[in-house]
Parts: structure tokens; sequence; C-alpha cells
């Protein structure tokens, strides 16, 4: 039998992925290891949103996962919130750079360098699921998986929160040119209907707003192009 015959769901999915192999941990290694860059996130501040979520009551302390965590700006803050975190990357220098910081403070942060697909998790195990910046990067034909994983992973009456690029912040690329070029491009950006089609069958949506775009002497990070769903 070739190789690269495909049978079942698994076997599309892992020859999908090979289309767009260079948007794995290495290319993110690369982005992270150039610490100086003037990249948005690289920042250590907090996502707005989460700290105005937790002032408000909209979430509480309590055990959390976040996906694609890069150097672990908000893990810190979810640390700071008593939340036990089990924070995921695939970038070892992103993980490396968040764990630079454990030293400086008692944070208890369970780091996990690994694709968020490769999570062997059980199932209704954490009461917030925190995602800033990681399902835009993912593959249109990722969707099914990365909704799936969540919906196991959180608890019945459980926040997933989700931080992610408005058509603004996206690369303009429609789902079938990301696969005819093949490239991702700088990120897939949303319209408030396009999220409500993907998660609106396993979630319910509370709140969905544009962030708030901060001053660069705020102790916060906010960019109006990015959507903050609950
Ligand atoms: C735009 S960065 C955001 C980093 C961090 N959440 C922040 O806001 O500072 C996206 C992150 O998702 C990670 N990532 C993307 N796809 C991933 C996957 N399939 N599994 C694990 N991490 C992934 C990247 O390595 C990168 O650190």
């Amino acid at each position: 039998m070739p190789d690269d015959m495909i049978v079942t769901t698994d076997d599309l999915l892992a020859m999908l992925d090979t289309f767009l192999a260079d948007r794995q941990g290495q290319w993110w290694d690369t982005l992270f290891s150039r610490r100086n860059t003037p990249i948005p996130f690289f920042v250590e501040k907090p996502d707005e949103n989460l700290v105005q979520m937790f002032a408000s009551g909209a979430l509480r302390s309590g055990k959390t996962l976040e996906l694609g965590c890069g150097h672990g700006r908000n893990a810190r803050y979810f640390a700071d919130q008593d939340c036990e975190i089990d924070a995921v990357d695939f970038s070892r220098v992103a993980i490396e750079w968040a764990t630079e910081f454990a030293p400086l403070n008692s944070h208890k942060i369970n780091y996990i360098h690994d694709s968020i697909y490769n999570l062997i998790l059980k199932a209704a195990t954490y009461d917030i699921v925190y995602d800033s910046g990681c399902f835009h990067h993912q593959a249109p034909h990722r969707r099914g998986s990365y909704l799936d994983l969540v919906a196991t992973v959180i608890k019945p009456g459980g926040s997933f929160v989700l931080v992610c690029f408005s058509p603004e912040g996206g690369g303009g690329l429609t789902d079938r040119q990301i696969y005819e070029k093949p490239w991702l491009g700088s990120g897939i950006g949303y319209s408030e209907e396009q999220l409500s089609k993907i998660f609106l069958p396993k979630f319910v949506i509370n709140e969905c707003r544009r962030m708030r775009e901060t001053g660069q002497a705020e102790p916060v990070f906010g960019k109006a192009f990015l959507w903050v769903s609950r």
C-alpha cells in the first residue's frame, strides 16, 4: 500500500498537514528567537480582556488550559489568579523563554512542549480553556480537531475564551487560496459570522467584542484588530 494512501479521516488530516508543514514549531522558534523585534505580543503584559474578565467575575480561578501559550504572559496572569494551569506550545524556544520567568516568582505553571493535537487529556478536565492567537494560525482542515479538543476537555459550564484575528488582523486568504498557495499567510482573519458558524454548534457565545486597543504605558495588552469571544 503506498505510504500516502488515504483510508481514514486522520490520514487525510495528516496529508493536508504536510501541505502547510512550514508553519510548525520551527517557524515559531525562529520568530521567538528574535526577542527584540517589535512583535506586538512580545510583551510582559496579560490580555486586557483577561484582567477585565477576572475583575468582573466572568472568570474565576480554576483549572486552566492555555492553547499556544507562547512565552507565557497570560499563563503567568492565570497563575497569579490562583489558577492551576497547563500551558501548551509547540515552539521549543517560546517554552524556554516562558520558563526563564519561573525563578523570579512562585507561579506554578505546567508548561507542555507539544502540538495541541498531540495532547492526551481526560474529558471534562478544565474550568477554563484560553487561546490568545493560536486558533487563527490553525489550518482550515484542523478546525474540527480544534473544536473537538476544546469541547472534550472543558468541564460542563466551563469557559472557553478565544482571542483571534478579525478580518483586518488576518492575511486575507480564503481557505481555498491557503491550499492553492499552499501558505497560511500571516494567519486567518474571521468575521463574527464565521466565528458563530464554527463555534455555535458546540458552544454558547455569551460575548463577542473587539479587544480594547491599549496604550503603550498601560499594564495590559490590547489590539483592536482582535476579537475577544467567550
Ligand atoms: C500569535 S502566537 C501567541 C502566543 C501567546 N498566546 C501570546 O498571546 O503571547 C501563537 C502561538 O501559538 C503556538 N501554536 C500555533 N499552533 C500550535 C499548535 N498546533 N500546537 C501548539 N502551539 C501552537 C505558536 O507556537 C505560538 O506561540
